[in-house]
């Protein structure tokens, strides 16, 4: 019998999966919006993600929430294919404000099933203190369960900087900043009882990132959730003079993308995070799109896993697949919990000078009977492959076994093999 029970920042859930933040660009009624929530836990959820909640009251009566989505290239690492760039109009258009936020937590406060704890995403742009803590108290007294700072919503300045000119773009956003946001975590750690979390911006790189979660986790924060949807700009149409490809518009904003690539990001704070501040729990967010994905994550040191563009791009039902995909995983594999899961290729991330690279004892070694003669391994950066009519030969003195072959072999006719020959 498998046990998918998991314990995240004090609150137990019966499984890891849950369901991102995720703000429409549409004017919904709280009502309607809960709707959606509560259908993502009858598709088997097990935690609720309210959208982003902020501070000021109520939203501008002109302003009409809006946004738009574009769909680009292919698959990264993924069956499924193509990545969103979505530009969501301007921030006071995102609808989701005090007055409105209430409503919605006081709705799935009475009627989400129990057992299933909801997560209030509370987000603000600038570093004051007091306004971000009377903010957190306001939700928690309405009855969230954890409290997620958001201080990496790609709307707010400065990703969305008004400025001309690079002198006048500030040179890094509230998501950027560790001291301003530990202040605040510890702040708000202090003036409420729930647990409080926080949403990483992508946009704290490798290494720096590490040293964020050690403080943000010092300053009282229970868990991270990595990461925000990354600034990008979509592909130009090169068939319409550098015009963006949005539908309706020529224009092409800095806009944040997601699905399968941002996966990469994900994995990276889940990893760095997990090694290095092994007591703070990893909400892992973040181009997963694949049952396989979730248990990626949960092997990085991810405690639970939130779905997003996954459902965009697949459907509401994606969450009861990747559910179900978690337990048949587990059954088939003989684990009884997680937590024979979770942290496993940890042990595997390693610097590289720890790690033996088999040099002199290993080289290519080319299947005839898979090869289609193409040349792509003898016409790249590989000194050791050279054609022979349409059949290629390795030399394997030179060969360093460094598998660019392999990786771009479209055959799968390589492989490295022991020895020298
Ligand atoms: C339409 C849309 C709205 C989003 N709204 C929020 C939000 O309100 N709060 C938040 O923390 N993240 C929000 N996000 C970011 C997602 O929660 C997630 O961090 C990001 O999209 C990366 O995951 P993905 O690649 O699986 O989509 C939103 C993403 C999308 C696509
Ligand atoms: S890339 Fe693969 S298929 Fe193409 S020539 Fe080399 S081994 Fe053969
Ligand atoms: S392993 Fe590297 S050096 Fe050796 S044949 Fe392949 S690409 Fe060339």
């Amino acid at each position: 019998m498998t046990d998918t029970h998991v314990d995240f920042a004090g609150i137990r859930l019966k499984h890891p999966i849950g369901v991102a933040p995720q703000a429409p660009f549409a004017p919904v009624t709280p009502r309607r919006l809960a709707d959606h929530l509560l259908r993502y836990i009858d598709e088997g959820a097990s935690f609720v993600n309210t959208t982003s909640i902020r501070p000021e009251l109520q939203h501008p009566a002109d302003k009409q929430p809006t946004g738009r989505f574009l769909r680009v290239d292919k698959g990264v690492g993924s069956k499924v294919s193509g990545a969103i760039v979505f530009t969501p109009a301007e921030r006071d258009r995102i609808q989701h404000r005090l007055e409105w936020g209430l409503e919605l937590i006081a709705i799935l406060r009475k009627e989400l099933p129990r057992g299933i704890p909801l997560i209030a995403n509370v987000v603000h742009s600038r570093p004051d203190i007091e306004t971000w803590v009377r903010h957190a108290r306001t939700i928690e007294e309405a009855g969230a369960d954890l409290i997620e700072l958001n201080p990496s919503c790609p709307l707010d300045p400065p990703m969305q900087s008004d400025g001309e000119e690079a002198e006048e773009i500030v040179a890094e956003g509230l998501g950027d900043s560790p001291s301003a946001l530990s202040q605040i975590v510890s702040a708000v750690a202090a003036a409420v009882e729930v647990p409080v979390g926080i949403k990483f911006s992508p946009e704290s790189g490798y290494p720096r990132l590490v040293n964020a979660a050690y403080r943000y986790h010092k300053a009282g924060a229970r868990y991270v959730a990595c990461v925000n949807a990354p600034m990008s700009i979509a592909p130009p149409d090169i068939r319409r003079g550098g015009r963006g490809r949005y539908p309706g518009f020529e224009e092409n904003p800095f806009a944040p993308i997601v699905g399968p690539w941002v996966r990469y990001l994900a994995y990276r704070n889940t990893a760095a995070i997990a090694r290095f501040v092994p007591d703070l729990d990893i909400a892992a967010v973040g181009g997963i799109v694949e049952g396989e994905h979730v248990i990626e994550a949960l092997m990085l040191g991810a405690k639970t896993v939130e779905l997003s563009s996954g459902i965009l791009l697949k459907g509401v039902p994606f969450i009861r697949q990747a559910v179900r995909f978690l337990e048949s995983y587990m059954d088939e594999m003989g684990y009884q919990s997680l937590d024979q899961i979770r942290g496993l290729g940890l042990q595997y991330v390693k610097a590289p000078s720890a790690i033996d690279w088999g040099m002199g004892k290993l080289h290519a070694s080319i299947d005839p009977h898979r090869c289609n003669g193409c040349g792509i391994c003898a016409n790249n950066l590989c000194f050791a492959i050279r054609m022979n009519g349409d059949r290629p030969d390795v030399d394997v003195s030179t060969c360093s076994a460094c598998s660019l072959c392999i990786a771009s072999c479209p055959s799968g006719a390589i492989s490295l093999v022991k020895g020298r020959v």
